[in-house]
């Protein structure tokens, strides 16, 4: 399959840091780094950054993301935000799954197919996060796992809003634990995903979708594991917080 025709995207995951002041010093480091990047570029921060973010990324190559929404477009459901509320600042993406949602605030497959849902129908793109527990890993069972994951997430997904979703295969075992998939771990899971979506629709939909890798990815790993054939950018964490580190990956990621 050929890499080259899908499009490489290097998003941050800011997860509960900085506040609107920091957000905005933070873009401002970004910006001049990142300016002539030859792949997508997107900060996912905190809801309360969201308008700092867009202030400062417009007129750039920089795109900006949200952390999560909800599946109603409004409704008694105190502590949430919707996908038509974002949109209508002029948010552009959405991560929908992580780990950290699924772990600590009990999501499950069922409800991150609902916010799938409801981000693509207000017209969001979606980072889509699947991978599994070290635990899980020991029990050989990582390719079934991750295979379900995504199955069930695109429950009711089209081919044609499928360009719309980017899955970041992030191992839960290597978030923000300095502990990275091997380039060839991430490869494998990367490309079960893809057949994954093969069998779903079909190879030319499988070979358009863009897969990020997450998980410690880092200045100095970045570059081997983007060169892997089926990992087309990057989901980004801890090292998303440093421009300088952020510049690097989007370097590496840029073709
Ligand atoms: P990390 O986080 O880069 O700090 O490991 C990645 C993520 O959770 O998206």
């Amino acid at each position: 399959m050929n890499k080259n025709l899908r499009k490489a995207v290097i998003a941050g995951n800011w997860k509960m840091n900085k506040t609107p002041a920091e957000a905005k010093e933070l873009i401002e480091g970004i910006k001049p780094l990142v300016k002539d990047a030859d792949c997508d570029v997107v900060v996912c921060v905190p809801y309360v950054d969201l308008s700092v973010a867009l202030e400062a990324t417009k007129g750039t190559n920089i795109g900006v993301g949200a952390e999560n929404c909800h599946w109603e477009k409004s409704g008694a459901f105190t502590g949430e935000i919707s996908a038509d509320m974002l949109t209508s600042m002029g948010v552009q993406y959405v991560i929908i799954g992580h780990s950290e949602r699924r772990t600590y605030f009990g999501e499950t497959d069922v409800t991150v197919n609902k916010r799938v849902r409801a981000a693509l129908d207000s017209g969001l793109n979606v980072i889509l996060c699947v991978g599994e527990y070290l635990e899980q890993r020991e029990q050989g069972i990582t390719a079934e796992l991750v295979s379900m994951q995504t199955k069930i997430a695109l429950g009711g997904v089209s081919k044609e809003e499928l360009k719309k979703i980017i899955i970041a295969y992030e191992p839960v075992w290597a978030i923000g634990t300095g502990k990275t998939a091997t380039a060839e771990q991430a490869n494998e899971v990367c490309a079960v995903i893809r057949e994954t979506v093969k069998d779903l629709y079909d190879a030319a939909a499988a070979e358009g979708l863009t897969i990020q890798y997450g998980g410690s990815m880092n200045a100095k790993n970045a570059k081997e594991l983007l060169d892997q054939p089926d990992v087309d950018g990057g989901l980004i964490g801890g090292a998303s917080l440093k421009p300088a580190d952020f510049a690097e990956i989007v370097k590496a990621a840029s073709r």
